[in-house]
């Protein structure tokens, strides 16, 4: 049976929607079964040159500047939405009243309240598939942590996780929608939404955070003269304004299974451009994986106790989640980065909607609210002076 092929557009063309771009032409290179075939319908991007550019370069039929455009359009089925995070909530309940299916990127919005209406508009269409980017959850070692887990290692007694940019560091980095929004909504959302998703998915739910502190280093920066996307310097010019949110956010948390964790996101960590990195301890042995050297972890495990237990590090191979037939030299050593991490997601929410089962689906609008009561409550702990929160039920569970 042919299956009907599958029309995708990607609204956002800047850092991130570069990645969702490039993710659905490497899908259907992925695993078996094979995809319907995929038409590359449409890149939007406010900015016409960016749009275009990315139209050109990752062979989309047609680049637009107005997202509303895609609603009418009977040829797309399939939306990302890769703007800025206060964005999300407007154009995916447009897309989803248009009766498309919507991958949107983490966080999933700006508050809490856009949020939940965005799980409201997701379960008010059933028959569409809806998801969040992510995309960490499909490292490779990622991944093959959570098996070790559940099979070998035993309870989990600390998660300790830290997500350390520098894209903040400088001064010069320009004003971007990045720096604007409420106390959370700078590290902590931005890149502490990775780190927190990754320590439900590897020890299972928060149930209160406690001792958060934030700190703004940089307080203002000047506007950017031209075009400039993601964390890309460019000639500054004189409209200055602050700096509304967190450069730096710590906190504990406390896990159901009685595990505790410590958590700490930072955009001004110097030299450290995309350091996402985890230890976890637990009874049988412990994991250590940074995202620096992607494809290594460190693994303790059956111990004997002959004065020879030690760590050995473990490449990510054909071995584990994701490299056999992900990878188009799927061989070992070979390794993988980033962007492939793309092409698993963008396959693994085509596969979602062509009805194959394959791939763990894309995280639900549910696990983006989630993502966004644990920020809540990291926010309202920092602004009571570390008290404790508790965190209310997984709004999916
Ligand atoms: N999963 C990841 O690893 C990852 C990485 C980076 C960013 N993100 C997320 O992706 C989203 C976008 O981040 P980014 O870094 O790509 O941002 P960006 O600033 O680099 O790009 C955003 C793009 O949106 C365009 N834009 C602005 N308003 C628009 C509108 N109304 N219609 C169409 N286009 C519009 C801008 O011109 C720009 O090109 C954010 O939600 C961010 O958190 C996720």
């Amino acid at each position: 049976m042919t299956r009907p092929s599958i029309g995708v557009a990607v609204i956002g063309a800047g850092m991130a929607g570069r990645a969702h771009c490039a993710g659905y032409r490497t899908a259907p290179t992925l695993f078996d079964p094979p995809l319907p075939p995929i038409r590359y319908v449409a890149v939007v991007d406010a900015n016409e040159a960016v749009a275009q550019d990315a139209a050109t370069r990752y062979g989309y039929d047609r680049a637009g500047t107005d997202w509303h455009e895609l609603l009418d359009d009977d040829t797309v089925d399939v939306v990302s939405v890769v703007v800025a995070n206060h964005l999300h909530r407007e154009v995916v309940e447009a897309l989803l009243a248009a009766g498309k299916h919507v991958l949107c990127e983490k966080p999933l919005a700006n508050s809490m309240a856009d949020a939940e209406a965005m799980v409201a508009a997701a379960a008010a269409h059933p028959g569409q598939v809806t998801g969040t980017g992510f995309v960490y959850r499909r490292q490779p070692a990622v991944a093959a942590t959570k098996e070790l887990l559940a099979e070998r290692l035993g309870a989990v007694s600390h998660f300790n996780g830290r997500y350390w940019c520098d894209y903040a560091a400088s001064p010069l980095t320009p004003m971007s929608w990045r720096y604007q929004g409420g106390p959370g909504t700078g590290a902590l959302a931005d890149i502490g939404s990775h780190l927190i998703d990754l320590s439900e998915f590897l020890c299972g739910p928060v149930v209160s955070v406690g001792g958060a502190a934030f700190a703004t280093m940089v307080t203002e920066r000047a506007e950017a003269l031209g075009t400039t996307y993601g964390h890309a310097r460019a000639e500054l010019s004189d409209v200055v304004h602050p700096v509304e949110n967190d450069d730096v956010a710590t906190f504990t948390a406390s896990f159901a299974s009685g595990a505790v964790g410590t958590f700490s996101a930072s955009r001004v960590a110097p030299g450290l451009a995309n350091s996402l990195a985890f230890d976890i301890m637990a009874q049988r042995g412990s994991v250590r994986w940074d995202m620096d050297r992607p494809a290594e972890f460190s693994v303790l495990s059956d111990l004997v106790g002959d004065g020879y237990d030690g760590s050995r590090t473990v490449l990510a191979g054909p071995a584990h989640p994701y490299i056999r037939g992900g990878l188009p030299m799927d061989f070992p050593g070979c390794s993988y980065g980033v962007s492939d991490l793309f092409g698993y997601q963008a396959r693994a929410f085509l596969e979602q909607v062509a009805g194959i089962e394959g791939l763990p689906p894309v995280a639900p609008f549910a696990d983006g609210l989630r993502d966004l009561q644990i920020i809540d409550a990291v926010a309202r702990s920092a602004a009571a002076g570390g008290a404790t929160v508790t965190l209310p039920e997984h709004p999916g569970h």
